[in-house]
């Protein structure tokens, strides 16, 4: 499964990506916003920084406009995926980018028809909402295992890329469904990489060397003598 960042934090992308586990980036009309630099600035440091695919939104409502929009933002830099709302309209402009060789993450869905009509009009991503639905008292990850399962009936090749993710548990349960891709806010990726156990089992064989130090050293002067 890709890992991408869900932020438009130049900062916080630097510093994940460091690790060398970031597949690719998404952000939105709210996360752009706040950021205190010109969109544009924002997404091609971004798309400097990761080499995968940088959803990037439109904020249009028509058809026409959000391709226009779409072409704009798709000349920033190569990776760039343009982010289309799952509307009527929105379903239209995916078509069209399509057919102009332009990639499109087909974004705010919520129900398993909206993703079948997502693939169908032609999106290389469709990114169905976990945490939103799970705040509503709806299984968000009920979704994902629908439209995985749609999907795979009709060898549809569109990605499922499971957003709002809101924790670790979100992250398992993408992977073990079978989700092409998790996007995550930086504070969930970081928190995949620790576990206590870890952090106690690395500090008790460090002490456990530490005292053990002077016999082990002295066993290294034996050996080179
Ligand atoms: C996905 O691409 C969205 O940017 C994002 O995951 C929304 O998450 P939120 O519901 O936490 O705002």
């Amino acid at each position: 499964m890709k890992i991408f960042l869900d932020t438009a934090s130049v900062a916080e992308i630097r510093e994940a990506a460091s690790l060398g586990l970031v597949d690719g980036v998404t952000t939105n009309p709210s996360l752009l916003a706040k950021e205190k630099a010109p969109y544009r600035d924002v997404l091609a440091s971004i798309c400097a920084l990761v080499e995968g695919p940088i959803s990037a939104e439109v904020v249009a409502t028509d058809a026409s406009s959000m391709m226009r929009e779409g072409r704009d933002l798709a000349g920033i830099a190569p990776n760039i995926v343009v982010k289309v709302p799952l509307t009527a309209e929105g379903l239209k402009a995916v078509r069209e980018l399509k057919r102009e060789g332009i990639r499109t993450n087909v974004t705010l869905c919520f129900s398993a028809p909206q993703a079948l009509f997502a693939a169908k009009a032609g999106a290389y991503i469709v990114s169905p909402f976990v945490g939103r639905l799970d705040d509503i008292g709806i299984d968000g990850m009920a979704l994902i295992k629908d439209i995985r399962q749609i999907y795979r009936n009709y060898g549809f090749e569109t990605q499922i890329l499971v957003a709002s993710i809101r924790n670790p548990l979100h992250v398992i349960e993408a992977a073990l469904l079978g989700a092409d891709i998790a996007t995550m806010p930086a504070s969930v990726y970081q928190s995949l990489l620790k576990h206590p156990l870890t952090d106690i089992g690395l500090a008790r064989f460090l002490e456990d060397w530490r005292k053990a130090e002077p016999e082990l050293k002295a066993q290294k002067i034996e050996t080179a003598v």
